[in-house]
C-alpha cells in the first residue's frame, strides 16, 4: 500500500505538488445512491484545493468494517455491511459504546497502530471496535485520497444509522477516531449522525483542509464532543502533514503541536532521514522518519487510554509562554486530559503539554524558580525529591548565562516521567561555564536565595530558602522545604 512513489510524493510535495496530482476531469457531480451526491463545486474546490477531483465510487473504494469484540480481539475479524442483516449477524452489541478507528493517507486497515490502538481500547472497556479500512481509496494521489474521505464517512454514517435503528442503539454511544485524513472522514460522517457522541481528531490533515469553511473539514459541530490532538501543524515547507488550526471543542497541541520530541523537526534532516531509512529499513521505515510527528499523535492518543499519567494539558496563550512555565493553572476547570479521556472535563479552546520523546511519553510538569543573588553562567541540573520517589538530575537551563545581574531569576518548565508525590526537596547542580574573556566576571560559587516550585498536577507551590547558600560550581546543594524566607 505504502509504495516508493508514495515516499517520493511526500518529499516532493512542497515543491511541485502540481504536477503529480490528477487534473480535474470534466464532469462535475457523482451520485451514490443512498450515499447521495457529492459535486466539486466550491466550497470543495477553493485556492485552498486546487486540484480538487470527484470522489471514487463504494465499488472502487472497497470500504471494509472490522469488528472487534472482547469475544474476537485478536482473531480474524468480521466483516460488516451497512444493512440490518449484516449487523445482527455480527458480535456487534448496540449496547455497548461503540469505536470506530480511521485510518489515513496511504495507510489501510492492518496497519499495527490499529491493531494496538483496539487492544488498548478493548483492555479499557468492553466496546465495540470498528476498524474502517478505506485503503483503496487512501492511496495517491493526494486530491483523489482527501475527495474519498466524503464517500468514506458518508459510509460510516449509513452503517452508524442502521446500527442505530436495527440494533438499539443511540447516537451517543457512538465515538469516531480518525488519524489525518481518518478525522476528516470522522467529520462528514459526524455530519450525517444527528447527535454523534464524540470525535477524536488525531493530527487531522493540514492540507486541502487547513483553512477550509467548516463544511470541508472537520469542526464542532460534527459531534457533541470534538476533541483534537495536534502534533505536526509544522506549515507545508516543514512538510507538517497537520493542521495548526483548531477544529474542535477542545484542541491539544502536545509541545506546541507543530513537531514532536525525538523527530526531525527541518526539511533538510527530514529528507535526508528519510532516504537513510529507506535504504536501511525500508518504506514503514522511511515513512516513520518523514512522518514522524504526524504518527506520534496516534502513539500518544494509544498510550492515554491505559496510562495511569493523566496526560493533563493547561490553557496557555500559546506555546512559548507554556515552555516557560507560566501555564500550570487550570484556572478552575480549564484543564484537561489529553487523549482518550478529554471526556472526562468540561475544558474547552487550545490546551498545551509537554511529552517526552520516546514511549511512555507521558510527563508530569513542574515550574522551577531559582532566585540568585550572584550572577552565575553555566549549566545548572536539579532532582527532584518527592514523598513516592526522587527525579534523576534533569537539566534546567536552556542556555548558558542566564543570569547576569544579582536578583535575577531562572524560571523553567521541567517535565518528569514520574509521579514523585508531593515534593519535599531539590538538588541543586552548577557547573560554571564561562569562558576565559568572562570567568572573572561570574564567581565560583553561585549564590541562591530561593527555590519555589509549582506543580502542574496539584498546582502547588513548594518554597525552599536558602538564605543565600553557595553552590560550589561542579558540586551539588541540597534544599529542604522550608516555607517561605
Ligand atoms: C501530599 O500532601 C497532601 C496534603 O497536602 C496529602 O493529603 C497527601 O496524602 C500527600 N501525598 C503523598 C503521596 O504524600
Ligand atoms: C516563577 O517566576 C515567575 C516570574 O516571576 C512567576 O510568575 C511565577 O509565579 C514563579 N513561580 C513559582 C513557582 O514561584
Amino acid at each position: 500500500m505504502f509504495d516508493v512513489s508514495a515516499i517520493v510524493w511526500l518529499l516532493a510535495l512542497p515543491i511541485c505538488q502540481g504536477f503529480i496530482l490528477s487534473t480535474g476531469s470534466g464532469s462535475e457531480r457523482v451520485c451514490f445512491g443512498e450515499l447521495g451526491c457529492f459535486d466539486q463545486k466550491p466550497p470543495f474546490r477553493s485556492s485552498s484545493r486546487p486540484f480538487s477531483v470527484l470522489p471514487k465510487s463504494p465499488a472502487d473504494l472497497k470500504t471494509q468494517f472490522l469488528l472487534r469484540t472482547r469475544a474476537t480481539p485478536t482473531s480474524d475479524v468480521q466483516e460488516i455491511v451497512s444493512d440490518a442483516a449484516s449487523v445482527q449477524k455480527s458480535h456487534f452489541d448496540g449496547s455497548k459504546k461503540t469505536k470506530f478507528l480511521v485510518h489515513g493517507f496511504t495507510h489501510h486497515g492492518k496497519r499495527q497502530w490499529l491493531q494496538d490502538l483496539a487492544a488498548e481500547l478493548l483492555r479499557a472497556e468492553d466496546v465495540n471496535v470498528i476498524i474502517v479500512d478505506w485503503g483503496n481509496g487512501a492511496g495517491l494521489p493526494y486530491d483523489q485520497a482527501s475527495s474519498n474521505t466524503r464517500v468514506v464517512g458518508a459510509q460510516i454514517a449509513q452503517l452508524i444509522n442502521a446500527m442505530i435503528k436495527t440494533a438499539h442503539s443511540s447516537p451517543d454511544k457512538f465515538h469516531i477516531i480518525g488519524h489525518s485524513l481518518g478525522a476528516h472522514v470522522s467529520g462528514y460522517a459526524g455530519e450525517r449522525v444527528k447527535n454523534l457522541g464524540r470525535i477524536s481528531g488525531l493530527d487531522p490533515a493540514g492540507p486541502y483542509f487547513e483553512g477550509t469553511p467548516p463544511k470541508v473539514r472537520l469542526d464542532p459541530t460534527d459531534a457533541v464532543l470534538v476533541d483534537n490532538i495536534h502534533a505536526n501543524g509544522a506549515g507545508i515547507l516543514s512538510i507538517g502533514m497537520g493542521t495548526k488550526q483548531a477544529m474542535g471543542d477542545v484542541d491539544f497541541y502536545p509541545n506546541g503541536g507543530a513537531e514532536q520530541p525525538g523527530c526531525d523537526s527541518n526539511l533538510l534532516k527530514k529528507i535526508l532521514h528519510t532516504g537513510w531509512n529507506a535504504v536501511t529499513l525500508g518504506l514503514y521505515g522511511a515513512e516513520a522518519a518523514v512522518s514522524c510527528s504526524h504518527e506520534r499523535s496516534y502513539y500518544l492518543y494509544t498510550e492515554t487510554i491505559n496510562s495511569v499519567c493523566p496526560f493533563k494539558a493547561f490553557p496557555c496563550a500559546n506555546f512559548e509562554d507554556f515552555d516557560a512555565g507560566k501555564c500550570l493553572h487550570c484556572n478552575g476547570n480549564g484543564c484537561s486530559r489529553m487523549g482518550y479521556h478529554a471526556d472526562k472535563s468540561s475544558a474547552k479552546g487550545s490546551l498545551y503539554l509537554e511529552t517526552k520523546s520516546a514511549s511512555t511519553y507521558c510527563g508530569y510538569h513542574y515550574q522551577v524558580n531559582i532566585t540568585a543573588d550572584t550572577p552565575m553562567d553555566g549549566e545548572v541540573h536539579i532532582q527532584l525529591h518527592g514523598t513516592k520517589q526522587d527525579t534523576d538530575l534533569l537539566p534546567l537551563t536552556k542556555g548558558s548565562g542566564e543570569i547576569k545581574n544579582n536578583g535575577d531569576k531562572v524560571s523553567h518548565l521541567v517535565v518528569t516521567r514520574t509521579d514523585i508525590g508531593n515534593v519535599t526537596g531539590i538538588t541543586v547542580k552548577y557547573d560554571k561555564t564561562a569562558g576565559l574573556l568572562t570567568t572573572w566576571m561570574y564567581p565560583d560559587n553561585w549564590k541562591v536565595m530561593g527555590v519555589s516550585i509549582l506543580e502542574g498536577k496539584t498546582e502547588k507551590t513548594s518554597s525552599f530558602c536558602a538564605y543565600g547558600k553557595s553552590i560550589k560550581s561542579h558540586s551539588q546543594t541540597d534544599f529542604k522545604v522550608t516555607g517561605q524566607c
